[in-house]
């Protein structure tokens, strides 16, 4: 099977096919995951939680995160592999270019996430215009969660759908290629999915954004935490493993996952 690039993704969308992405923190995981089928792996900065034992994501640095993805990237052949930027990471535009760049040429990342709107709008730029690919993270934005009084569903009233509507135009302007919403009401993930072109991966945004991202340890029911509403514990149903993130992608791609009972009003 082929490498799976930005073009494959937005060529999906394009084509009304849905696509999987999950997390992925080490090689062995890694390499299951893309055996499962998942088009992209994110190596997200949620390992401070799940790998990491931490509270918040805030504590993970950038060598934490350019060794991960080292690891992940050594055996990733097919799927698109995109690294989260730390806390702090991309504090100014010179910070955050020393940081994506750490995570593409040490690391092996194809993409960086960042988290946030308007503030982030010069860094996306800036990064973009120097060839580094960008993936936005709009919505409950976990590195801003002592800010957003905790882990909270985001964009529930008018003024904030209508700011995230925008936020979300104006970072696909300012280059970002791909967005990641997370834990935002089902209607507007849908508005925001229809409106961009660029393709719109949801976790806790309902069934109607272009693709969905969990996290692995959630699929496999043993995180740390309570499973959030938003995921599924695929591991209950299947025999192995790679069964159960086999299992998520195929519920994904079939409209079978998420289910009214993962999403947000
Ligand atoms: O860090 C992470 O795993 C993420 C996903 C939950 C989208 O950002």
């Amino acid at each position: 099977m082929n490498q799976k690039t930005i073009t494959t993704l937005h060529k999906m969308k394009s084509d009304g096919e849905k696509i999987v992405a999950i997390t992925a923190y080490d090689a062995s995981l890694a390499h299951v995951c893309e055996n499962a089928g998942a088009d992209l792996l994110l190596v997200g900065d949620s390992l401070g939680m799940v790998v990491q034992g931490h509270e918040s994501t805030l504590p993970v640095t950038v060598d934490d995160m350019v060794y991960h993805t080292t690891c992940v990237s050594r055996v990733t052949r097919q799927a698109l592999l995109v690294a989260d930027m730390p806390f702090m990471g991309y504090a100014t535009t010179d910070r955050a270019l020393e940081t994506a760049a750490r995570l593409m040429k040490d690391g092996g990342a194809q993409m960086v996430k960042l988290e946030g709107g308007v503030p982030q709008l010069e860094t996306v730029r800036y990064l973009t215009e120097r060839g580094i690919p960008v993936c936005g993270h709009l919505g409950l934005t976990p590195q801003s969660v002592y800010q957003l009084g905790g882990y909270r569903v985001q964009g529930r009233d008018q003024d904030a759908a209508t700011a995230m509507l925008e936020e979300s135009v104006a970072l696909q302007q300012a280059g970002a290629q791909l967005l990641v919403l997370e834990c935002v009401p089902q209607t507007l993930a849908t508005e925001i999915s229809r409106n961009l072109q660029i393709p719109v991966i949801g976790i806790g945004a309902g069934p109607d954004t272009d693709g969905q991202v969990l996290v692995l340890y959630d699929v496999l029911g043993i995180s740390v935490n309570r499973i959030p509403k938003f995921a599924r514990d695929f591991m209950q149903t299947a025999g192995s493993v790679e069964d159960a993130v086999r299992a998520y992608v195929q519920a994904v791609r079939a409209g079978g996952f998420p289910g009214p009972e993962h999403s947000f009003e």
